[in-house]
């Protein structure tokens, strides 16, 4: 998003000015049920891996074989798990949720500071699963999603590294996000799982995927583990198996967004081949900063 169509700070937070209202719209209507599970995370950190996964983990009884594939075969994840800000609450009549099956599943890229209370504080089991990011490659991302998706390679590296010092980000600074949705997990594990991008994927032996199916209430059984199910979910959600479906390369799933734009080279690290030093100093120093004695590293 750009600078300019950053709106005033909401609860200490930037919105792009288009989505600010459907944000009010969230916190004014939104009524959570007992099992909802939301996905949290910035712009670029993993969210359409990680929508795929959770969609898979939670409907995989569901979706069992050739007669009944899983509908991410044929839709992007971003329609399996509808963002709140940009597509529940950014339609001209409010949504009707009540109807949709248990677990409702949803994302957000708002930062925990800016979540209803109604969410923060229920009752209800409710989920919440935040997937983080190194922040140099989110810049990077971040930087080949602008040029992609607005077909344009005119804004330079610079600015989005003086952009993300300077905490002036759509859905605020990279700390300040990080940093919520990490001391609401360690306030209350129960509720907040914390991930990271680069430990799923390192994830060979699963450990990741099992917590993530455990936390959200669809742990895979000895019989399952067995059966190669969790490597089966793993193998259809990886980048390589998600980018060659038909979808994923002509599909959209927002008038400007195509979907091709969500699946590039996943790799970790991929910063050395864009940040130069000075950038990385710079940026290094703001991190080690912001994130001094929370017990986070990246
Ligand atoms: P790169 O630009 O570094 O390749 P988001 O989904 O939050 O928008 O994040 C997009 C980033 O996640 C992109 O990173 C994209 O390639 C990567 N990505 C998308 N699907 C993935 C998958 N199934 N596995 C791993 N990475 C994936």
């Amino acid at each position: 998003m750009e600078n300019s169509k950053l709106t005033s700070p909401q609860q200490g937070c930037w919105y792009p000015a288009r989505i600010l209202r459907n944000v009010i719209a969230f916190h004014r209507h939104f009524q959570p049920q007992d099992h909802d599970i939301i996905l949290a995370s910035r712009p670029k950190s993993g969210t359409t891996w990680l929508k795929a996964l959770i969609f898979s983990i939670a409907n995989r009884s569901r979706f069992t074989n050739s007669s009944n594939p899983s509908p991410l075969l044929t839709k992007n994840p971003h329609e399996l798990i509808p963002f709140i800000e940009f597509t529940l609450y950014g339609q001209k009549e409010l949504p009707n949720l009540t109807s949709i099956q248990s677990p409702r599943l949803f994302s957000t890229h708002i930062p925990y500071l800016s979540l209803p209370v109604s969410i923060k504080e229920c009752d209800y089991n409710i989920r919440i699963v935040y997937i983080c990011r190194n922040p140099f490659d989110v810049v990077v991302s971040s930087w080949h999603f602008a040029a992609q998706a607005r077909n344009s390679l005119e804004r330079p590296m610079e600015d989005l590294v003086d952009n993300f010092c300077r905490g002036i980000e759509s859905f605020g600074s990279f700390w300040d996000h990080v940093l919520g949705y990490w001391k609401a997990s360690l306030e209350n594990p129960k509720k907040v799982l914390f991930l990271k991008y680069e430990d799923l994927k390192e994830d060979t032996n699963f450990h990741h995927l099992k917590k993530l199916a455990e936390f959200i209430g669809f742990p895979f059984s000895m019989e399952e583990e067995k059966e190669g199910v969790i490597e089966e979910i793993s193998k259809l959600c990886s980048l390589s198996s998600l980018r060659e479906l038909e979808v994923n390369k002509t599909g959209k799933f927002m008038p400007n967004f195509e979907n091709k734009c969500y699946f590039r080279k996943g790799e970790v690290g991929d910063w050395v081949n864009y940040l130069n030093p000075s950038m990385v100093e710079r940026m290094e120093k703001v991190i080690a900063e912001k994130l001094e004695g929370s017990g986070l590293t990246f």
